[in-house]
Protein backbone atom coordinates (compact mmCIF):
# COMPACT_ATOMS: atom_id res chain seq x y z
CA UNK A 1 0.00 0.00 0.00
CA UNK A 2 1.41 2.96 -0.93
CA UNK A 3 2.64 5.78 1.72
CA UNK A 4 1.45 9.03 -0.19
CA UNK A 5 -0.55 10.90 1.07
CA UNK A 6 -4.35 11.18 -0.34
CA UNK A 7 -4.48 14.89 -0.64
CA UNK A 8 -1.36 17.34 -0.28
CA UNK A 9 -2.20 21.22 -0.63
CA UNK A 10 0.85 23.43 -1.12
CA UNK A 11 0.94 26.85 -0.84
CA UNK A 12 -2.56 27.64 -1.99
CA UNK A 13 -3.49 31.50 -2.35
CA UNK A 14 -7.11 32.16 -3.58
CA UNK A 15 -8.12 35.90 -4.42
CA UNK A 16 -11.60 37.64 -4.92
CA UNK A 17 -11.62 40.78 -7.26
CA UNK A 18 -14.52 42.27 -5.46
CA UNK A 19 -15.69 46.39 -5.89
CA UNK A 20 -13.76 47.15 -2.62
CA UNK A 21 -10.51 45.64 -4.14
CA UNK A 22 -8.85 42.51 -3.88
CA UNK A 23 -9.54 40.21 -0.80
CA UNK A 24 -6.58 38.18 0.05
CA UNK A 25 -8.79 35.20 0.88
CA UNK A 26 -6.27 32.24 0.88
CA UNK A 27 -2.68 33.66 1.27
CA UNK A 28 -0.72 30.30 2.44
CA UNK A 29 -2.81 27.14 2.51
CA UNK A 30 -0.59 23.76 3.37
CA UNK A 31 -1.62 20.49 4.78
CA UNK A 32 -1.91 16.56 3.84
CA UNK A 33 -4.55 14.54 4.22
CA UNK A 34 -3.50 10.91 5.03
CA UNK A 35 -5.86 7.65 3.47
CA UNK A 36 -8.64 6.75 5.82
CA UNK A 37 -8.37 9.56 8.04
CA UNK A 38 -9.90 12.90 9.41
CA UNK A 39 -8.60 16.03 9.49
CA UNK A 40 -10.23 19.21 11.49
CA UNK A 41 -9.98 22.56 9.67
CA UNK A 42 -10.60 25.25 12.45
CA UNK A 43 -10.52 28.43 12.34
CA UNK A 44 -12.75 31.51 13.77
CA UNK A 45 -15.46 32.98 10.60
CA UNK A 46 -14.22 34.05 7.48
CA UNK A 47 -10.86 32.60 7.88
CA UNK A 48 -11.08 30.86 4.44
CA UNK A 49 -12.19 27.18 5.54
CA UNK A 50 -14.86 26.96 3.07
CA UNK A 51 -13.12 28.57 0.18
CA UNK A 52 -10.12 25.79 0.71
CA UNK A 53 -13.08 23.43 0.34
CA UNK A 54 -13.93 24.95 -2.93
CA UNK A 55 -10.73 25.33 -4.41
CA UNK A 56 -9.95 21.51 -3.63
CA UNK A 57 -12.56 21.13 -5.89
CA UNK A 58 -11.80 23.93 -8.35
CA UNK A 59 -15.22 25.46 -7.79
CA UNK A 60 -13.73 29.26 -7.25
CA UNK A 61 -16.16 31.20 -9.13
CA UNK A 62 -15.73 34.78 -10.78
CA UNK A 63 -14.74 37.35 -9.18
CA UNK A 64 -12.57 34.60 -7.34
CA UNK A 65 -9.55 32.83 -9.25
CA UNK A 66 -6.85 30.69 -7.80
CA UNK A 67 -3.71 32.25 -7.82
CA UNK A 68 -1.43 29.70 -7.54
CA UNK A 69 -0.60 26.49 -5.55
CA UNK A 70 -0.85 23.14 -6.04
CA UNK A 71 -3.57 20.26 -5.17
CA UNK A 72 -2.79 16.49 -5.47
CA UNK A 73 -5.15 14.36 -5.03
CA UNK A 74 -4.15 10.74 -6.09
CA UNK A 75 -1.07 12.05 -7.71
CA UNK A 76 -2.77 14.58 -10.07
CA UNK A 77 -2.78 18.02 -9.87
CA UNK A 78 -6.55 19.34 -9.38
CA UNK A 79 -5.44 22.63 -10.61
CA UNK A 80 -3.75 21.95 -14.02
CA UNK A 81 -6.29 18.53 -14.91
CA UNK A 82 -8.74 19.93 -17.87
CA UNK A 83 -12.36 20.46 -16.75
CA UNK A 84 -13.52 17.24 -17.66
CA UNK A 85 -11.03 15.29 -15.35
CA UNK A 86 -12.53 17.42 -12.61
CA UNK A 87 -15.70 16.76 -13.39
CA UNK A 88 -15.19 13.40 -13.36
CA UNK A 89 -13.12 13.33 -10.21
CA UNK A 90 -16.18 15.92 -8.32
CA UNK A 91 -18.95 13.05 -6.91
CA UNK A 92 -17.43 9.93 -7.53
CA UNK A 93 -13.81 10.39 -5.95
CA UNK A 94 -14.32 13.67 -3.92
CA UNK A 95 -17.66 14.78 -2.37
CA UNK A 96 -19.08 17.75 -0.43
CA UNK A 97 -21.61 18.12 2.21
CA UNK A 98 -22.56 21.62 2.49
CA UNK A 99 -24.08 23.27 5.60
CA UNK A 100 -27.48 23.46 4.59
CA UNK A 101 -28.84 20.58 3.30
CA UNK A 102 -32.28 21.79 1.85
CA UNK A 103 -30.00 23.94 0.07
CA UNK A 104 -28.36 21.03 -1.89
CA UNK A 105 -31.65 19.04 -2.48
CA UNK A 106 -33.36 19.52 -5.56
CA UNK A 107 -36.86 20.44 -4.29
CA UNK A 108 -39.07 18.60 -6.77
CA UNK A 109 -37.14 15.19 -7.09
CA UNK A 110 -38.10 12.62 -5.01
CA UNK A 111 -35.45 12.17 -2.65
CA UNK A 112 -34.34 8.40 -3.44
CA UNK A 113 -34.35 9.29 -6.80
CA UNK A 114 -31.83 12.09 -6.47
CA UNK A 115 -29.69 9.01 -4.47
CA UNK A 116 -30.20 7.02 -7.55
CA UNK A 117 -29.55 9.92 -9.66
CA UNK A 118 -25.90 10.67 -8.16
CA UNK A 119 -25.09 6.66 -9.25
CA UNK A 120 -26.60 7.01 -12.44
CA UNK A 121 -24.38 9.45 -13.46
CA UNK A 122 -20.96 8.48 -11.95
CA UNK A 123 -21.76 4.34 -13.71
CA UNK A 124 -23.07 4.39 -16.72
CA UNK A 125 -23.14 0.99 -16.88
CA UNK A 126 -26.01 0.90 -14.21
CA UNK A 127 -29.46 0.64 -14.75
CA UNK A 128 -32.04 2.66 -13.08
CA UNK A 129 -33.91 0.12 -11.52
CA UNK A 130 -30.61 -0.99 -9.52
CA UNK A 131 -29.50 2.47 -8.92
CA UNK A 132 -32.91 3.00 -7.13
CA UNK A 133 -32.46 -0.32 -5.23
CA UNK A 134 -29.06 0.93 -4.07
CA UNK A 135 -30.00 4.28 -2.88
CA UNK A 136 -32.99 2.50 -0.54
CA UNK A 137 -29.76 0.38 0.51
CA UNK A 138 -27.81 3.18 1.49
CA UNK A 139 -31.05 5.34 3.17
CA UNK A 140 -31.41 2.01 5.44
CA UNK A 141 -27.14 2.03 6.19
CA UNK A 142 -28.20 5.10 7.43
CA UNK A 143 -30.60 3.99 9.85
CA UNK A 144 -33.67 5.59 8.03
CA UNK A 145 -36.89 3.58 9.13
CA UNK A 146 -39.02 2.76 6.09
CA UNK A 147 -36.25 3.49 3.56
CA UNK A 148 -38.27 2.56 0.71
CA UNK A 149 -41.13 4.83 1.56
CA UNK A 150 -38.87 7.68 2.71
CA UNK A 151 -36.87 7.40 -0.92
CA UNK A 152 -40.54 8.45 -2.31
CA UNK A 153 -40.38 11.63 -0.32
CA UNK A 154 -39.94 15.22 -1.56
CA UNK A 155 -36.88 17.06 0.25
CA UNK A 156 -39.69 19.75 1.77
CA UNK A 157 -41.58 16.67 3.74
CA UNK A 158 -38.11 16.27 5.68
CA UNK A 159 -36.82 17.34 8.74
CA UNK A 160 -33.53 19.14 9.05
CA UNK A 161 -32.03 15.92 10.44
CA UNK A 162 -33.58 13.62 8.08
CA UNK A 163 -32.65 15.91 5.22
CA UNK A 164 -28.71 15.98 6.05
CA UNK A 165 -28.86 12.24 6.28
CA UNK A 166 -30.03 11.84 2.37
CA UNK A 167 -26.97 14.42 2.14
CA UNK A 168 -25.03 12.09 3.62
CA UNK A 169 -26.42 9.09 1.59
CA UNK A 170 -26.01 11.37 -1.92
CA UNK A 171 -22.56 11.98 -1.15
CA UNK A 172 -21.24 8.49 0.44
CA UNK A 173 -23.19 6.24 -2.02
CA UNK A 174 -20.32 6.26 -4.64
CA UNK A 175 -17.62 5.85 -2.57
CA UNK A 176 -15.89 8.51 -2.87
CA UNK A 177 -12.23 8.29 -1.59
CA UNK A 178 -12.18 11.93 -0.24
CA UNK A 179 -15.90 13.35 1.81
CA UNK A 180 -15.02 17.41 2.27
CA UNK A 181 -18.13 17.89 4.96
CA UNK A 182 -17.95 21.69 5.55
CA UNK A 183 -20.00 22.04 9.04
CA UNK A 184 -22.29 19.34 8.12
CA UNK A 185 -24.09 19.21 11.27
CA UNK A 186 -24.21 22.72 12.78
CA UNK A 187 -27.73 24.06 11.26
CA UNK A 188 -28.95 21.04 13.05
CA UNK A 189 -30.13 21.08 17.27
CA UNK A 190 -27.40 19.32 19.32
CA UNK A 191 -28.67 15.79 19.89
CA UNK A 192 -29.58 15.35 16.02
CA UNK A 193 -25.63 16.77 15.74
CA UNK A 194 -24.37 13.90 17.90
CA UNK A 195 -26.80 11.32 16.26
CA UNK A 196 -25.68 12.59 12.30
CA UNK A 197 -22.08 12.95 13.01
CA UNK A 198 -22.13 8.94 14.69
CA UNK A 199 -23.62 7.70 11.57
CA UNK A 200 -21.19 9.28 9.41
CA UNK A 201 -18.38 8.27 11.40
CA UNK A 202 -19.58 4.79 11.04
CA UNK A 203 -20.64 4.59 7.72
CA UNK A 204 -17.04 6.64 6.55
CA UNK A 205 -14.87 3.77 8.03
CA UNK A 206 -16.96 1.21 6.73
CA UNK A 207 -16.39 2.33 3.35
CA UNK A 208 -13.05 3.38 3.91
CA UNK A 209 -13.04 7.08 2.83
CA UNK A 210 -11.10 9.90 3.93
CA UNK A 211 -12.47 13.21 5.36
CA UNK A 212 -11.59 16.59 5.60
CA UNK A 213 -13.80 18.04 8.42
CA UNK A 214 -14.61 21.68 8.64
CA UNK A 215 -16.31 22.59 11.84
CA UNK A 216 -16.20 25.53 14.62
CA UNK A 217 -16.86 22.59 17.20
CA UNK A 218 -13.52 22.19 18.84
CA UNK A 219 -14.81 19.54 20.74
CA UNK A 220 -16.16 17.86 17.97
CA UNK A 221 -12.76 17.97 16.33
CA UNK A 222 -11.57 16.18 19.13
CA UNK A 223 -13.79 13.20 18.51
CA UNK A 224 -13.67 12.81 15.23
CA UNK A 225 -10.47 13.98 13.82
CA UNK A 226 -7.16 12.23 13.85
CA UNK A 227 -5.04 15.03 12.96
CA UNK A 228 -6.35 18.86 12.77
CA UNK A 229 -5.36 21.77 10.91
CA UNK A 230 -5.72 25.32 11.95
CA UNK A 231 -6.42 28.55 9.93
CA UNK A 232 -6.36 32.38 10.38
CA UNK A 233 -7.35 34.69 7.97
CA UNK A 234 -6.53 33.02 4.86
CA UNK A 235 -3.39 31.69 6.81
CA UNK A 236 -1.87 28.26 7.81
CA UNK A 237 -1.21 28.63 11.27
CA UNK A 238 -0.42 25.12 12.71
CA UNK A 239 -0.81 21.17 11.78
CA UNK A 240 -0.46 18.36 13.73
CA UNK A 241 -2.09 15.23 15.68
CA UNK A 242 -4.97 16.03 17.37
CA UNK A 243 -3.30 15.11 20.69
CA UNK A 244 0.18 17.39 19.52
CA UNK A 245 -2.73 20.40 18.38
CA UNK A 246 -5.36 20.16 20.77
CA UNK A 247 -2.76 19.00 23.79
CA UNK A 248 -0.12 20.59 23.52
CA UNK A 249 -0.56 23.84 21.01
CA UNK A 250 2.41 25.95 19.79
CA UNK A 251 0.56 28.82 17.92
CA UNK A 252 -0.63 31.68 20.14
CA UNK A 253 -3.46 31.87 17.94
CA UNK A 254 -4.67 27.67 18.25
CA UNK A 255 -3.94 28.71 22.49
CA UNK A 256 -6.70 31.38 21.88
CA UNK A 257 -9.21 29.65 20.10
CA UNK A 258 -8.84 26.42 22.74
CA UNK A 259 -9.76 28.87 25.72
CA UNK A 260 -12.87 30.20 23.93
CA UNK A 261 -14.04 26.52 24.06
CA UNK A 262 -16.79 26.68 26.88
CA UNK A 263 -16.04 24.65 30.11
CA UNK A 264 -18.37 21.67 30.16
CA UNK A 265 -17.72 21.05 34.27
CA UNK A 266 -17.94 25.57 34.80
CA UNK A 267 -20.66 26.12 32.36
CA UNK A 268 -21.38 29.42 34.84
CA UNK A 269 -17.48 30.27 33.82
CA UNK A 270 -17.34 33.41 31.76
CA UNK A 271 -16.58 33.00 27.65
CA UNK A 272 -13.32 33.80 27.26
CA UNK A 273 -12.87 35.77 23.91
CA UNK A 274 -9.57 36.64 21.82
CA UNK A 275 -9.41 40.48 22.19
CA UNK A 276 -9.46 42.59 18.73
CA UNK A 277 -10.28 41.71 15.28
CA UNK A 278 -9.59 39.61 12.56
CA UNK A 279 -7.37 41.88 9.92
CA UNK A 280 -8.73 43.12 6.77
CA UNK A 281 -8.26 40.26 4.20
CA UNK A 282 -7.69 43.59 1.37
CA UNK A 283 -3.99 43.85 2.29
CA UNK A 284 -1.70 40.97 0.86
CA UNK A 285 -0.12 39.24 4.26
CA UNK A 286 3.06 40.84 4.84
CA UNK A 287 3.42 39.83 8.06
CA UNK A 288 2.25 37.24 10.44
CA UNK A 289 -1.73 38.18 10.57
CA UNK A 290 -2.38 37.34 14.10
CA UNK A 291 0.30 39.74 15.19
CA UNK A 292 -2.63 43.19 16.25
CA UNK A 293 -3.74 40.24 18.95
CA UNK A 294 -0.95 38.23 19.65
CA UNK A 295 -0.21 38.83 23.65
CA UNK A 296 3.92 37.64 22.53
CA UNK A 297 4.35 39.74 19.75
CA UNK A 298 7.69 40.66 18.46
CA UNK A 299 8.71 43.69 16.19
CA UNK A 300 9.68 41.09 13.32
CA UNK A 301 6.02 39.27 13.97
CA UNK A 302 4.90 42.82 12.15
CA UNK A 303 7.25 42.78 9.57
CA UNK A 304 7.49 39.20 8.35
CA UNK A 305 5.85 36.63 7.60
CA UNK A 306 6.46 33.43 9.57
CA UNK A 307 8.10 30.64 8.25
CA UNK A 308 6.50 27.12 9.32
CA UNK A 309 8.57 25.25 11.40
CA UNK A 310 8.57 21.74 11.58
CA UNK A 311 8.04 20.63 15.34
CA UNK A 312 8.82 16.71 17.02
CA UNK A 313 6.64 14.63 15.68
CA UNK A 314 3.44 15.56 13.27
CA UNK A 315 3.45 19.16 14.16
CA UNK A 316 3.87 22.61 12.28
CA UNK A 317 3.24 25.64 13.20
CA UNK A 318 4.05 29.23 11.53
CA UNK A 319 4.98 31.69 14.25
CA UNK A 320 8.72 33.12 15.32
CA UNK A 321 8.53 31.98 18.72
CA UNK A 322 9.96 28.50 17.34
CA UNK A 323 12.65 30.30 15.71
CA UNK A 324 16.22 28.93 17.38
CA UNK A 325 14.33 26.20 19.10
CA UNK A 326 16.58 23.53 18.72
CA UNK A 327 14.02 20.99 18.27
CA UNK A 328 12.19 23.31 15.37
CA UNK A 329 13.21 23.68 11.45
CA UNK A 330 11.66 26.33 9.18
CA UNK A 331 9.94 24.35 6.43
N1 LIG B 1 -17.60 35.36 -3.59
C1 LIG B 1 -16.81 36.04 -2.77
N2 LIG B 1 -16.51 37.33 -2.99
C2 LIG B 1 -15.70 38.03 -2.18
N3 LIG B 1 -15.12 37.52 -1.06
C3 LIG B 1 -15.39 36.24 -0.77
C4 LIG B 1 -16.25 35.44 -1.59
N4 LIG B 1 -16.32 34.19 -1.05
C5 LIG B 1 -15.54 34.24 0.07
N5 LIG B 1 -14.99 35.46 0.22
C6 LIG B 1 -14.11 35.90 1.31
O1 LIG B 1 -13.15 34.89 1.57
C7 LIG B 1 -12.89 34.81 2.97
C8 LIG B 1 -13.01 33.40 3.44
O2 LIG B 1 -14.38 32.99 3.38
P1 LIG B 1 -14.87 31.53 3.81
O3 LIG B 1 -16.28 31.43 3.36
O4 LIG B 1 -13.93 30.53 3.29
O5 LIG B 1 -14.78 31.58 5.38
P2 LIG B 1 -15.07 30.41 6.43
O6 LIG B 1 -13.82 30.16 7.17
O7 LIG B 1 -15.69 29.26 5.72
O8 LIG B 1 -16.12 31.11 7.42
P3 LIG B 1 -17.40 30.47 8.18
O9 LIG B 1 -16.83 29.81 9.39
O10 LIG B 1 -18.22 31.66 8.51
O11 LIG B 1 -18.09 29.52 7.25
C9 LIG B 1 -13.88 35.76 3.66
O12 LIG B 1 -13.19 36.93 4.00
C10 LIG B 1 -14.90 36.03 2.61
O13 LIG B 1 -15.42 37.33 2.74
S1 LIG C 1 4.74 35.12 14.83
FE1 LIG C 1 4.76 36.66 16.45
S2 LIG C 1 2.77 37.65 16.37
FE2 LIG C 1 2.65 35.79 15.18
S3 LIG C 1 1.81 34.32 16.57
FE3 LIG C 1 4.02 34.12 16.68
S4 LIG C 1 4.68 35.49 18.32
FE4 LIG C 1 2.57 36.02 17.84
MG1 LIG D 1 -17.59 28.35 5.77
Amino acid sequence: MTTQPLLSVKNLKVHFYTLRGIVHALERVAFELNRQETLGLAGETGCGKSVTARAILRLIDPPGRIISGSIIFEGRDILTIDEAEVRDIRGSQISMIMQEPKMSLNPVIRVGDQVAETLLIHDRSLNRRSARRQAVDMLAQLGIPDPTRMAQRYPHELSGGMSQRIMIAMMLVTRPKLLIADEPTSALDVTIQAQILALMQTLVSEIQTSVLMITHDLGVMAETCERVAVMYAGDMVEVGSVHNVLKHPQHPYTQGLLQTVPDKANPDQPLFSIEGNVPSLLEPQTNCRFAPRCAHVMDRCKREIPPVYNLNGDHQAACFLHDGSPEAQAV
